[in-house]
Order: C-alpha cells, then sequence, then structure tokens
C-alpha cells in the first residue's frame, strides 16, 4: 500500500529521505502498484531538453491499478457517486466492481470504433459518469484522452482537437447546469464544421434527452455502440512514458498548449498524494467539486481517488442551483469527509450568508482542501468556521496543469496550519526562490519567483506536438530549474505563501486564461484596433478581465458595444473569457520600443494609479492622464 504519513515527525524524516535518495523513496512508492514489468531505472532527467523519464522500461497499465487491483478487496464498495445537477433526480452509483464493467465495455466499443492505442480522443462532456468511465476506457486500450472543458467554444474546440489531431470526439445532447441546458451536440457540429479532418466518429451521450442532428456514418449513439460488448478489456500493456493523457491550458503567449502527462510517474504521484494530503482513510466518502475539464478532476476526481480505492464523487451541477446551500446539502446528504474547492466558490457562498450551511449537518466532514488560486484571509476564516466549524483542518494545496498533481500543501492533522500559506513541499518536491536573474534566494525569509529544482515523477513531459515551446516556456527562463510562473514568499520556517501568476495569465474564478487569448478574440471586433487585457482584483472571481480598447472612431453607443465585445470573445474562446470591465482609450502606455507597459494598466485597472511612479520614459507619456481619468468609466 502507498505510504500514508502519519505525523509532523514521519513527515519530516520522510521528506529529508525523499530528497536525499529520491531515487530510493519513489522506486518504494511504485513498488505499491500492479506492474505488468518493472522498470530497469527510476529516473533520467535533464532540464535543459527538457528529457525527463520516470521507470524506465516499466509496463503498466493505470486503469489495473484504479480498478482489477481493488476488485478482490473491494469489488462491492463505492468508486464512484454521481449528484446530478437536479436535486430532485435520484444520485448513481457505481462500486469497483460495477465502474470496472462499464469501462471495460466502453473500451471494447471504443476499439469496435477502430481506436487504436496512442489514438486521440477528445472528450467534450458535462460532468457525468461517462466522462470518468470514457477517459478511463481509453487509458484501458491505450488510446490518449483529451478532455476539453464544456463551457469553451466551438473555436476553442475545433482548435484543440486540430493541434491533437483527434480521431473521435465523445459528447453528450445536451449539458444541464444550473438551470441552463447547453446545446452540447449542436457545439460539436460547429466545431467539426471548421475543419477537424482527423474526426472520424462522434459518440453521443444521451445525457437530457432532447433532440440533436445525428450524421449519418458519422455520429454513433453512446448506448448503441455498447450493445453486445463484453463486461472485460484485456488493460493494454503500457510503457511508463507513453502519453495518458493531453490537457489544454493557458499561457503568456499564443493558443493553449496541450501539457502532456504519462502513465507510470502521473500514477505513482496522484495516488501518493491523494492519501497524504486528504488524509484519505478505508470507508471515508471524499468530494472535489472541480470539473474534469481541468487537471483537478483528472488528478483528484478520477486517477488518485480510484489508484487510492477511495469513495469520489462527481457533481453535475454548480454551487448555487437550486439554491446556495447545495454543496452543504450534498456534504450532509452522502456524509461526505473529505471536501475539495476553489476560493471562487467558497467566497461566492460566503456571500449569501451563514444561513445557508447553518442549514445542514456538516458533523461528517473532516478535511477541507482549496485549490486554483490563493486564498484570502477571509475566505480562509469562514471556510475554516462556517464549514469546517473550527475542527476541520484546511489544506491550501498549490500545484498546476503541468505537475500533474499536488507540489505544496499542509497535511491535515499533521502540520500546524498557518492561513493562507500553502506552507510545505510534498515529499520529493524541492521548491526554491530566485531573483529576476535566476539567482536562488538562500534567505529562509524572502520573496521571490518559485521554481523547482529536481523533477518528480507527475511533471509535464512536453506540450504536444511542439517540445520546443515546453522547453522554452519552462526551462529556459532559469537554467537547470522548471519556472512555475508564480511569485511566492517563504516565512523564517520554510513555509511558502503563494502569491499570484507573475506572467501575463489571469486567474479568473481559478481559470487559468492567457490575456493574449483574450485580445485576440477582442481583435475580431470590427471597430477594434488594437487591445490591451489586464487582470484586476476582484471580489468574487479573485481576479477579473480588464480589457483596453482603442477603436476605429467613436462608439456610437457604448452598451451595444460591450455586448459586442462579449459576443466575440464567447465566440472565440467561451464565455469564461469575457471581459468584467471595457475601457475604450485613445493609446496604450508604450515603451520607447513599442512594447506596451502592462504594470501601469494593471495599477490603472485596480484603482491604484496613484502607485505607477515615473512614467517620463514612456513613448506616449501623457496618455497616462487619460487612462486614470478613463478608469472611473469604464464599462
Ligand atoms: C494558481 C490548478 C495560490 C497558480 C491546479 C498556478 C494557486 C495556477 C493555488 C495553476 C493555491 C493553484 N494558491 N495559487 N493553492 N493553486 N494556483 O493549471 O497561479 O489550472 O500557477 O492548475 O493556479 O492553474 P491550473
Amino acid at each position: 500500500m502507498t505510504l500514508q504519513i502519519e505525523s509532523f515527525q514521519e513527515y519530516k524524516k520522510v521528506y529529508k529521505e525523499s530528497v536525499e535518495k529520491p531515487e530510493k523513496f519513489w522506486a518504494a512508492q511504485a513498488r505499491t502498484f500492479t506492474w505488468m514489468k518493472k522498470w530497469d531505472k527510476v529516473l533520467e532527467w535533464n532540464f535543459k531538453k527538457p528529457d525527463i523519464k520516470w521507470f524506465i522500461g516499466g509496463k503498466l497499465n493505470i486503469t489495473e491499478n484504479c480498478l482489477d487491483r481493488h476488485l478482490k478487496s473491494r469489488g462491492k464498495q463505492t468508486a464512484l457517486i454521481w449528484e446530478p445537477n437536479d436535486p430532485s433526480r435520484p444520485y448513481q452509483s457505481y462500486t469497483y466492481q460495477e465502474l470496472y464493467e462499464e469501462v471495460c465495455r466502453f473500451a471494447n466499443a471504443l476499439k469496435s470504433n477502430g481506436i487504436k492505442k496512442g489514438d486521440r480522443v477528445c472528450f467534450y462532456m458535462p460532468m457525468v459518469p461517462e466522462l470518468a468511465i470514457g477517459i478511463l476506457a481509453c487509458a484501458r486500450i491505450g488510446a490518449i484522452h483529451s478532455v476539453v472543458f464544456a463551457g469553451f467554444s466551438a473555436n476553442a474546440l475545433a482548435d484543440r482537437i486540430k493541434d491533437a489531431s483527434c480521431k473521435m470526439v465523445v459528447c453528450s445532447d445536451y449539458n444541464s447546469r444550473g438551470a441552463k441546458n447547453i446545446p452540447v451536440k449542436e457545439i460539436v457540429d460547429e466545431a467539426l464544421n471548421q475543419g477537424c479532418k482527423s474526426v472520424e466518429t462522434v459518440i453521443v451521450h444521451k445525457n437530457t434527452g432532447g433532440a440533436v442532428k445525428m450524421k449519418k456514418n458519422r455520429d454513433k449513439w453512446w448506448h448503441d455502440v455498447l450493445k453486445g460488448q463484453k463486461k472485460e478489456c484485456k488493460p493494454a500493456k503500457m510503457d511508463s512514458e507513453d502519453i495518458l493523457f493531453i490537457l489544454y491550458t493557458s499561457g503568456s503567449t499564443g493558443t493553449p498548449k496541450g501539457v502532456v502527462h504519462t502513465c507510470g510517474g502521473y500514477m505513482v504521484y496522484t495516488c501518493f498524494t491523494f492519501k497524504n494530503v486528504f488524509q484519505y482513510k478505508k470507508g471515508d466518502v471524499y468530494w472535489c467539486t472541480a470539473d474534469i475539464g481541468w487537471i483537478t478532476g483528472h488528478s483528484y476526481i478520477v486517477y488518485g481517488p480510484l489508484l487510492a480505492g477511495a469513495t469520489t464523487i462527481m457533481f453535475e451541477g454548480v454551487p448555487t442551483y437550486p439554491d446556495p446551500g447545495r454543496f452543504w446539502h450534498v456534504c450532509e446528504k452522502h456524509r461526505v469527509n473529505q471536501f475539495y474547492t476553489a476560493p471562487t466558490a467558497i467566497r461566492a457562498l460566503m456571500a449569501q450568508g451563514d444561513q445557508w450551511p447553518g442549514h445542514y449537518d456538516l458533523s461528517s466532514i473532516k478535511v477541507l482542501g482549496s485549490v486554483g488560486e490563493p486564498i484570502n484571509s477571509e475566505a480562509w476564516h469562514w471556510y475554516d468556521e462556517k464549514i469546517g466549524k473550527g475542527k476541520s483542518p484546511i489544506v491550501d494545496t498549490w500545484w498546476q496543469t503541468e505537475t500533474g498533481g499536488i507540489l505544496i500543501s499542509p497535511l491535515p492533522g499533521l502540520h500546524k496550519l498557518k492561513p493562507c500559506y500553502a506552507q510545505l513541499p510534498m515529499p520529493g518536491i524541492q521548491p526554491c526562490l530566485v531573483d529576476a536573474e535566476g539567482k536562488e534566494i538562500k534567505k529562509k525569509e524572502a520573496e521571490g519567483l518559485l521554481c523547482i529544482k529536481f523533477p518528480w515523477p507527475s511533471m509535464i513531459r512536453t506540450t504536444y506536438g511542439d517540445h520546443e515551446r515546453c522547453r522554452q516556456v519552462y526551462f529556459s527562463t532559469f537554467e537547470n530549474l522548471y519556472f512555475t510562473g508564480d511569485g511566492a514568499r517563504r516565512d523564517k520556517d520554510g513555509h511558502y505563501r503563494i502569491i499570484g501568476r507573475v506572467d501575463d495569465v489571469i486567474n479568473v474564478s481559478g481559470h487559468r486564461i492567457g490575456t493574449a487569448e483574450v485580445e485576440n478574440a477582442i481583435n475580431e471586433h470590427a471597430q477594434v484596433i488594437e487591445s490591451a487585457v489586464v487582470g484586476f482584483p476582484h471580489d468574487i472571481k479573485g481576479q477579473g478581465i480588464y480589457a483596453y480598447i482603442i477603436t476605429d472612431g467613436p462608439v456610437a453607443d457604448k452598451e451595444v458595444f460591450k455586448k459586442e465585445v462579449n459576443a466575440v470573445v464567447t465566440e472565440v474562446i467561451g464565455p469564461i473569457a469575457k471581459p468584467d470591465r471595457i475601457q475604450i482609450v485613445a493609446g496604450l502606455p508604450k515603451t520607447r520600443s513599442g512594447k506596451i507597459m502592462r504594470r501601469i494598466l494593471r495599477k490603472v485597472a485596480a484603482g491604484e494609479a496613484d502607485q505607477i511612479g515615473d512614467v517620463s520614459t514612456l513613448l506616449n507619456p501623457e496618455v497616462v492622464d487619460s487612462l486614470k481619468e478613463g478608469q472611473k468609466e469604464a464599462l
């Protein structure tokens, strides 16, 4: 069984061993899994290229470890509970035996539809059990899944399908989220009309049963392809370093990139961190409210919990439907023991008042988790008092799509908590702070750029189809370090507090959005000449999107213009990237070499223009005053 650390003393001991002899430490963890062939060598790495390999020569199938391995000991235990959007509908649950059979049946269906090892399958689905079953079925036969969050537009979906040359798309008919009913299949059709030539088959899961158009010879129903499929499917023999999945994420520049995770290391690390960060005990019910469209859902709804033999909940809905008590109702209903959500949800629910959690029995909760963005002090304390009743430790977990699993987090009940700090590295993780020149700051109490010095099993291997981009973004800024893109502070005891992104990525409600992507979308509007997008502090979302726009001639009706800009952004990216505020400007502050001075734009957007300082070196210092003026009337 994977090691579960039980005291702070033990954490210190294990941590020390893990950095002194990382290969020995991770080999001991890896040995607790089922391998078809043991690895020959634990690790080879080179951050320059980068070239990172774990458990070299090992053969395995992650689903054998998520499912088959548990059948004897916990075949009848609930593996997955699905809570629907509409609380009046019954919830569903799958035992490990049932989940195993469903995964095998769909894996066989994938094979019958021409999917082979190494093929890419795109999932564009709401949070229904079939999504979890679908991705596990891919892993079963060695196909690579690429899940696209179902809130992205047809355009964004098409880009991702094309980038990975997906052979198949799996979707649903409709998606019910809160009071909305989203025509998922229609969006897929629209995407496929944008030249996604690689797609041969679309499999449609009947979710709401609403009317959809099916294209002959291309589209098939989920329930039809399952007909007659056997409940057993031999797991494909995968190399440790074969690709398990691709997940697209935004960066500073350009289009989203496909982060690649591989089978062996990802398996070992997600299971290890799940067991330790949540201190999961047999019989516990664990709930992570994330969407499987993001990394949190991959690692801590599906893979980590199932690898650890846990009972994991999947929730289709939203925190405020039918009312702001929904989360707490679900916690009471399923006697949830570990609850994991994002600060933006906590802030939104906190704003609705204390009566909502007050209505429900939350006594089953043992551990609370937070992820995706820095948690502010007010939200931390509300979470602690109103949800945890002061007795459930909060784990503020810091990590990224690229890291595959949690890198910095307190261990609940073991570490003495320090509010708003992600605190200490997980075993095997060697963080450091560097200054702008890339020099490591050795002093304990410091602030700097957060980097990681040594590889860990679930780290990014490449960006799909563009290895150079992976090198350039993460490994070229500082020599021999993985650069996270985050700034952090460290206290005298070595505890880390994550401050936030230092690059041009905005974290809106815990979703990563690249400013360049939003600018490109805005620029598609016929009347826009140039735009610049920055983040600004937002009470609920953490950060909001603030767009400065130069228009071709005066805008006739500002409200209409704002609606049009929002519509373009929704079309190109999706509603999550809509600007919260728009300021029409005559010019943007630029350096003499023509670079936009985003620092100034961020200050103006935050209403902190008094902190801008000297602007005389700008090409056009006069614009700054007009920017400040205009901020008050931003749309
Ligand atoms: C931010 C989500 C502060 C950070 C798992 C990171 C956090 C980005 C925390 C990755 C945290 C994540 N405290 N900031 N506990 N967790 N972040 O790829 O800026 O969607 O770089 O992965 O979210 O976002 P991603």
